[in-house]
């Protein structure tokens, strides 16, 4: 499996802390059948002040000890972008990593605040479309206004935006509201992905498998391995030099 959001490159936010966390945190995603993944640090100006190159840095030494430890991920470099009335300038200075391509735009994860959506984001997305920018929006079963409303979610959907839900959050572990909210989205076919969102080995460990078995009874194991397997090879492509729109079981094959 493939996973496209997770916390895992050590220091530079809320996630691993220290490079012994992090290979805590990888192992962890092996020995849940995860063969590929992003790491995906916050980008939030003023919290999280992270730029291409520190991101790049850490980045470099945490492959370096994976290849050291014999851990077999292979690992790529994305980000989780906070909405802010900063997206323009780090777009246009190239200051954020997209998690890859989908239909010819290139994707950018996005993190919305998580009491609310906020008023005329819609416009945000329509500026990022006129530059070829598509927003996969991050965990939106656990956004404050979609748990209290599950229309609040479509605003998002009709403004082209691809979703990605925590697997967790499927298998129960975010709350039934979470639960509720993650499997309407799934049975109305609104998911790209599904990812960990993983920061810490006791407290958001890197959960993908229980999330596919759990998507599996809402949409049926095709589709669950598509959540899992084919979408995120197909989205990361680039990455992780597959053939872009690999069909999976040549995914499971080429890793
Ligand atoms: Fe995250």
């Amino acid at each position: 499996m493939i996973d496209l959001h997770c916390h895992m490159l050590p220091g530079v936010d809320d996630g691993a802390a220290t490079l012994a966390e992090a290979l805590g945190l990888a192992r962890a995603a092996v020995d849940d059948g995860i063969t590929h993944a992003l790491a995906t640090p916050h980008v939030h100006i003023g919290r999280y002040d992270n730029d291409r190159d520190r991101l790049a840095d850490a980045f470099g030494n945490l492959r370096r000890a994976l290849i050291k430890e014999r851990i077999p991920l292979r690992l790529g470099l994305a980000a989780e972008v906070r909405l802010t009335d900063d997206i323009p300038r780090l777009v246009e200075e190239e200051q954020l990593p997209f998690i890859g391509e989908w239909q010819g735009d290139w994707v950018l994860l996005l993190e919305l605040p998580h009491s609310h959506i906020p008023p005329g984001v819609e416009q945000v997305f329509a500026w990022l479309a006129r530059r070829n920018i598509r927003v996969l929006i991050a965990h939106p079963e656990r956004n404050r206004d979609i748990l209290r409303d599950f229309k609040q979610v479509l605003p998002l959907v009709r403004s082209d935006c691809l979703l990605q839900v925590t697997a967790g959050a499927v298998a129960g572990h975010f709350g039934a509201g979470a639960e509720r909210r993650a499997r309407e989205l799934l049975t109305r076919d609104m998911v790209t992905v599904l990812a960990t969102d993983a920061h810490h080995l006791q407290r958001r460990p890197p959960v993908l498998a229980a999330g596919r078995i759990a998507a599996e009874a809402t949409v049926g194991e095709s589709r669950s391995w598509d959540l899992v397997q084919y979408n995120p090879a197909s989205l990361a492509a680039a990455h992780f030099d597959f053939p872009i729109c690999m069909h999976s079981a040549a995914v499971a094959e080429y890793s």
